[in-house]
C-alpha cells in the first residue's frame, strides 16, 4: 500500500487528497485519455481545484450499493470523492469495466481510492484484494484515505479492476482513475506492471502537492524536504529537452531540487522493502538549477552499493535528465548519488518516482470470446452472480455454467445456459465462441431460426436447444454435421421448427406420418409394446415432434436377442465414431443393422437422444423408417432396417433403452 512503504531517508508527504492545491477554478470539460469515477456518487461533478471531472459508476460496474461514510469521517480537506464509497457486500469478485479510447497495448496509470469512513458503522476495517484484469494487484486494509496505483499496459481494449472478497470483510471503493500515458516507452515493462509506492517532488515549497492539470498525466508529485540537505530552486520555466519530452515532468517539479551538504557528501536514499524479493525500479529526475560558474559542470553517479546498478549524470543548465534504474531487491536498497571528483559540486535530486513490479502470471481469456460473451451477456440481460471480470480467469472465478481450455490464452469451451430465461433470437456472438464444444441454451424462450452459423463451430460437438420457441428449419450445415457424427443435437421441444427434410410447409393432409405395418410387421407386433403404438397413433399428426425421444422407454430386445439377431455380432458392416454396425437378421427374415454403442464413447444418453433426433430430421418421404434400440447397463445397441444400397441411417450408432418404432410417411 502506498502509505505505508516505508523509506527510511524521509517519510511520504501526506497523501493527495488530503491537501488542496490552488489551482485557479476553470470550466471542466472531459479530459481525453482521462477516466474518473466517485464511486458510490449520485451524481456528475467537477473538482474545480483540479478541473477533474467525477462521473458516477454508472456504465462501469452492475453490482454493489452506494454508501455515504459516516460523518465524523468527514475532512474538509478531503476530495469529495472520499465522501462516499460503493461496497459489495453481495458477491465474490466485482469488477469496474474501465474502456479507454486509446485501447489495448496503451499504458494506463490506474489509480484506486479507498477511504473506509465506517461508513457501514461497524468499526472494523475490512481487507480484500484488488485485481487488474486477471492478476492479483493488491491487498486493501487500512482506515485510509489511500490510494493504490499503477501503470499498466492493457492486453485489451478494456481494463477491468476487480474488487475479490476474501472472507475478510466487505470490499469497498471510493474512486478510480485512469489516465491514458500518451508516449508509451517511459513506464513500460518487458513484463509485469509498475506499482506505485512514491512520487516526490524534492525540495517542494510548501506541504502541498502538484497534480493535474500542470501533470498532464495527473501523477501526484508529494513535496518532500530531506532534513540536512540544502534547498535549491529557480524561478525559470524548465522546459522537457528533446531527450526526456516523453516524462512530461511538470516544471513546477523540476525547478526545486535539494543537494548534499558539499562535494564530498552523498545524498542516499534507503529503504527496507517488505520483502527481499520485491523488484523495485526508481525513476531519478535532474536538472542543473543553479547556474555554475567557470564552466564548471555538476557531475555525479548514481549508484547502489552493491553495483547492482551504476549510471553517470552530467548536467547542463536547466536541462532535464532522467536516470532509471534496472529492477534492484534487498533486504535494505540504499542508492547513493555522488559526486564525480572532476565536479566538485555536491549532487542533487529533483524529483524521484519509486516503483515495485507487479507479476501479471494469469494470462487472460481470448479477446474475441470475452468480446462474445460480455454481449451474449449484454444481449440476454444475464445477471448471474459469477459473470464478473474476466470469463476464465483466475479459474477459481470462472463464470458460471462456462467451461474453458487451460490454454494460452485460455478459451471458453462450454456454455451451459439452460433454464436461464433468455428471450429473443439465437444472438450471433454464440456462433463466434470458436472453440465453443458444448452449447446448452435448453428450456428458455429462445425464439427465431436456428443461425446455420453454428455449424461453423468447428469443435462444437453437443448443441442442445431443446425446449424453446424456434421455428423454421434445422440448417442444412448443422444436419448435416449430425449426419457425419460430428454433432450431438436437441431440437425435442420445440413445437414449431420443422424437423422435417425437406421441410415441408404444414398441410396436415399430406404431410400426416402415421405407424405403419411394414413387411416386418409381424415380427414388431410380437416385440412391441401396445403402448407405444397407441402413442404413436396419437402422435400422427406431429410425429417429427423430437419430443418422442423422451418417450422411447418402452423395452423390446434383450441383448441375448440382439447377439442372436447378428450371430453373434458375426459381421461388421460399417464403424462410425460411436461404434460398429452388425449385420442382423430377424426371425422373419429381414435384415437389419444393428449399431453397438462402443464402450469407448461415453456419450450415452445425450448420443440416444441425437440419434432419435437425427432419424427424425433425416427421413426422408416415402421412406419407411424403422428402428428399434437396446440397452442395459452394460451394452447399448440400435437397430434399423437394412438398406443394401445405404443410407442415411448407417450413420447411426447406440441408444440406451430397448423399444422400437416403425413409421413412415404416407405419401
Ligand atoms: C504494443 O506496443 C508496443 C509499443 O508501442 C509495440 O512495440 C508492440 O509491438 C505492440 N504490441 C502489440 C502486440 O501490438
Ligand atoms: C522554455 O520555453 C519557453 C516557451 O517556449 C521559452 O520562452 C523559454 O525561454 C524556454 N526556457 C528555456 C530555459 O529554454
Ligand atoms: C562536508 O561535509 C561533511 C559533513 O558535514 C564534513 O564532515 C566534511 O568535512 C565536509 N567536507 C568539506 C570538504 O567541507
Ligand atoms: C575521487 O577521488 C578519490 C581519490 O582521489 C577516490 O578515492 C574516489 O573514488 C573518487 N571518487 C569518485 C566518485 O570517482
Ligand atoms: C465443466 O466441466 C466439468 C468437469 O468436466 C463438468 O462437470 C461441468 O458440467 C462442466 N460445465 C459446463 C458448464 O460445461
Ligand atoms: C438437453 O436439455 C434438456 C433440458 O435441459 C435435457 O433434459 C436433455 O437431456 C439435454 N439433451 C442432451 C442431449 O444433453
Amino acid at each position: 500500500m502506498t502509505m505505508e512503504r516505508s523509506i527510511t531517508a524521509f517519510s511520504f508527504a501526506l497523501l493527495a487528497g488530503l491537501v488542496s492545491s490552488l489551482v485557479p477554478v476553470v470550466q471542466a470539460q472531459q479530459i481525453p485519455g482521462f477516466i474518473s469515477i466517485d464511486c458510490g456518487a449520485t451524481n456528475v461533478y467537477t473538482e474545480d481545484e483540479i478541473r477533474i471531472r467525477y462521473e458516477t459508476d454508472e456504465g462501469f460496474i452492475d453490482s454493489g450499493q452506494n454508501k455515504q461514510i459516516s460523518m465524523t469521517f468527514i475532512h474538509e480537506g478531503y476530495r469529495q470523492c472520499l465522501n462516499n464509497l460503493r461496497s459489495f457486500p453481495n458477491r465474490k469478485r466485482n469488477c469496474y469495466t474501465l474502456k479507454p479510447d486509446q485501447g489495448k497495448n496503451n499504458t494506463y496509470l490506474i489509480r484506486a481510492r479507498f477511504y473506509y469512513g465506517n461508513y457501514d458503522e461497524k468499526n472494523q476495517i475490512p481487507s480484500f484484494d484488488l485485481y487488474i484484469d486477471v492478476n492479483y494487484w493488491t491487498t486493501v486494509n487500512y482506515l485510509g484515505p489511500g490510494y493504490e496505483e499503477i501503470m499498466y499496459v492493457s492486453p485489451a481494449d478494456d481494463i477491468q479492476v476487480c474488487l475479490v472478497n476474501t472472507g475478510n470483510g466487505v470490499p469497498f471503493i471510493s474512486a478510480l482513475e485512469l489516465r491514458h500515458i500518451d508516449d508509451d516507452g517511459i513506464y513500460r515493462l518487458r513484463s509485469g506492471f509498475l506499482e506505485h509506492a512514491g512520487r516526490l517532488d524534492i525540495g517542494g515549497a510548501s506541504d502541498s502537492f502538484i497534480r493535474y492539470p500542470k501533470d498532464v498525466y495527473d501523477r501526484i508529485w508529494e513535496t518532500e524536504d530531506y532534513a540536512g540537505w540544502i534547498f535549491l530552486d529557480t524561478p525559470s520555466i524548465i522546459n522537457s529537452s528533446d531527450d526526456n519530452d516523453a516524462y512530461k515532468v511538470p516544471s513546477e517539479v523540476l525547478r526545486t531540487a535539494q543537494s548534499s551538504i558539499n562535494g564530498s557528501t552523498p545524498l542516499r536514499l534507503g529503504w527496507t522493502p517488505s520483502s527481499s524479493a520485491e523488484k523495485w525500479i526508481v525513476y531519478f529526475y535532474f536538472v542543473e538549477i543553479e547556474r555554475l560558474t567557470n564552466g564548471l559542470q555538476r557531475e555525479f553517479t548514481v549508484s547502489m552499493k552493491n553495483n547492482q546498478f551504476m549510471e553517470i549524470v552530467s548536467l547542463e543548465y536547466l536541462k532535464p535528465v532522467v536516470v532509471v534504474s534496472t529492477p534492484v531487491s534487498g533486504s535494505l536498497i540504499t542508492f547513493s548519488i555522488e559526486s564525480t571528483n572532476k565536479s566538485g559540486n555536491p549532487p542533487i535530486l529533483n524529483a524521484v518516482e519509486f516503483y515495485t513490479i507487479g507479476d501479471l502470471p494469469n494470462v487472460p481469456t481470448a479477446q474475441d470470446d470475452v468480446k462474445a460473451i460480455n454481449d451474449i451477456k449484454a444481449t440476454y440481460h444475464i445477471q448471474k452472480e459469477s459473470w464478473q471480470g474476466d470469463p476464465c480467469i483466475p479459474s477459481i472465478y470462472t463464470w458460471d455454467g462456462l467451461n474453458c481450455s487451460n490454454g494460452n490464452p485460455p478459451r471458453i469451451i462450454s456454455l451451459k445456459l439452460s433454464s436461464s430465461n433468455l428471450v429473443g433470437d439465437i444472438v450471433s456472438s454464440l456462433s463466434r465462441l470458436s472453440t465453443m464444444e458444448d452449447l446448452d441454451l435448453s428450456n428458455n424462450k429462445l425464439t427465431g431460426a436456428i443461425p446455420e452459423t453454428l455449424a461453423e463451430l468447428p469443435n462444437l460437438r453437443f448443441l442442445n436447444l431443446s425446449g424453446n420457441n424456434l421455428i423454421g428449419s434445422v440448417p442444412k450445415a448443422l444436419k448435416k454435421r449430425v449426419l457425419d457424427n460430428t454433432l450431438i443435437m436437441s431440437l425435442a421441444g420445440n413445437t414449431n421448427l420443422c424437423l422435417a427434410d425437406p421441410c415441408v410447409q404444414k398441410k396436415k393432409q399430406n404431410s400426416i406420418l402415421v405407424p405403419v405395418v411394414t413387411s416386418v410387421s409381424g415380427f414388431f407386433l410380437v416385440l412391441f409394446g401396445a403402448l407405444a403404438i397407441v402413442w404413436l397413433m396419437k402422435r400422427k399428426r406431429k410425429a417429427e415432434s423430437s419430443e418422442m425421444t423422451l418417450r422411447l422407454k418402452n423395452r423390446p430386445f434383450t441383448y441375448g436377442e440382439v447377439s442372436r439377431i447378428t450371430r453373434n455380432f458375426g459381421r461388421v458392416i460399417g464403424e462410425g465414431g460411436f461404434g460398429k454396425v452388425y449385420l442382423g437378421t430377424l426371425d422373419d427374415g429381414t435384415m437389419v443393422a444393428v449399431k453397438i454403442l462402443s464402450k469407448s464413447s461415453k456419450q450415452g444418453y445425450k448420443e440416444f437422444q441425437a440419434e432419435v433426433q437425427l432419424l427424425m430430421i433425416v427421413r426422408h418421404e416415402n421412406l419407411v423408417s424403422l428402428f428399434g434400440y437396446c440397452g442395459d447397463s452394460k451394452h447399448i445397441a440400435l437397430i434399423y432396417e437394412y438398406m443394401v444400397n445405404g443410407n442415411l441411417r448407417q450413420h447411426l450408432s447406440g441408444a440406451y433403452l430397448c423399444s422400437f418404432l416403425l413409421f413412415s410417411s404416407l405419401k
